[in-house]
Order: structure tokens, then C-alpha cells, then sequence
């Protein structure tokens, strides 16, 4: 399974992803592809010997074309999977819909709850008791597609934001790889109905 990672920043969800691969995880990343050219993420993939390109958006004029340039570089690699791992940029519908079915990404909160930013901040002034990501398919609607897999945790009595925000980050580094492999192994998959596990032993 061909996979083509896309980043904006730090890239640790990319680092798990990466470390997963030297363990069991039978899913390949061939490109790691940043929108910035300061991603540590770009290091990161560099160090583990993953080509890795940098495509500016702010040398386009505009979404589509810079949707367009995108989908060229990533289907150089002729991926069977392309995985959002803190990419922070909103694609076009064509986009999506060229990779539909093969597009996953990770976002802070417990879906539907919290779509777009500040998740945290918003889950702990709501004074909710649980928090947590979701691994989900990526559709048309801004974090709306069919959630994959998610990490729920109890936020504890007195958590600050910095606490609760870092938990939540090592709770994606353990589901993202999961998703990942999931779907390498033919068992994740986009249904008409949403995203379906077949035969999953954890
Ligand atoms: C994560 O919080 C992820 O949920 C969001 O972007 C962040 C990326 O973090 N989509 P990192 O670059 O993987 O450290």
C-alpha cells in the first residue's frame, strides 16, 4: 500500500506513522509533501530516508490551481492512500473527489463535536467530561466525512488546556498508525454508508 503523506508543521503525527512502519505496519510511505517549506516534518521524513517535496500555496493564485499542482505531485507516487496528517490547508471538492475513498485525516476532537479550530479550548469551556480525535475520511464537508476510528479520554478535574492538548496529540500517535494499517490490510474501508472495519482483531 502507496502512501503519500501531506504536512503543514511538525509532523509527529507523521513521526508515528513513520515509526509504525518499522514495526509491523505493512502500509509504505513513498512522499512526505508540505505546503511550508520550515515543516520540521520535511526533517523528519528526510531523516528516515522518504523523498519529500515542498509545493508553496502562496505561489498560486488560487485554491484550484494549487489543488491541481497538489494532485501532481502526489500522483507521481501513485498512491493508494493519501493520509492528512496536520495539513492546514482546506481542499476543493475536486480534490477530494479525485481521491475519494483514499483520503484520511486526523482531527483534535471527538467528531462531530468541535469541527475546524481550537478544539481544545472549546472542549474544556464546555465542561465536557470526555475528549478525545477521530481518524476520518475525508469528504467535501470540513471534517465531516465518516469517522474510522477514535480515542476518547476523560478530561480530569483541573486540566489546563497544555495538559489536555498533549494528551489528545499522543492519543493521535496511537490510532493514526492503526488507521493506516487498517487500510493496507484491505480492512478499512469507505462504504456508501460510512467508513467500515471488516474483521479487525485488535
Ligand atoms: C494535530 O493536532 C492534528 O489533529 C491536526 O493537526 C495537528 C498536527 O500535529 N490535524 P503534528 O504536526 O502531527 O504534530
Amino acid at each position: 500500500c502507496n502512501v503519500v503523506v501531506l504536512i503543514s508543521g511538525s509532523g509527529s503525527n507523521l513521526q508515528a506513522l513513520i515509526d509504525s512502519q518499522a514495526e509491523d505496519n505493512p502500509a509504505r510511505i513513498r512522499a512526505v509533501i508540505s505546503n511550508r517549506a520550515d515543516a520540521f516534518g520535511l526533517t523528519r521524513a528526510q531523516d528516515a530516508g522518504i523523498p519529500t517535496a515542498v509545493l508553496d500555496h502562496k505561489a498560486f493564485d488560487g485554491r484550484d490551481s494549487f489543488d491541481a499542482a497538489l494532485m501532481e505531485v502526489i500522483d507521481e507516487h501513485a498512491p493508494d492512500l493519501v493520509i492528512l496528517a496536520g495539513f492546514m490547508r482546506i481542499l476543493t471538492p475536486g480534490f477530494v473527489r479525485h481521491y475519494q475513498g483514499r483520503l484520511l485525516n486526523i482531527h483534535p476532537s471527538l467528531l462531530p463535536k468541535y469541527k475546524g479550530l481550537d478544539t481544545h479550548r472549546r472542549a474544556l469551556e464546555a465542561g465536557d467530561s470526555e475528549h478525545g480525535c477521530s481518524v476520518h475520511f475525508v469528504t467535501e464537508e470540513l471534517d465531516g466525512g465518516p469517522v474510522a476510528i477514535q480515542a476518547a479520554l476523560a478530561v480530569e478535574p483541573g486540566e489546563n488546556i497544555e495538559q489536555l492538548t498533549q494528551r489528545v496529540h499522543a492519543a493521535e500517535h496511537q490510532i493514526y498508525p492503526l488507521a493506516m494499517r487498517w487500510f493496507a490490510e484491505g480492512r478499512l474501508r469507505l462504504a456508501e454508508q460510512g467508513a467500515m472495519l471488516d474483521d479487525v482483531n485488535l
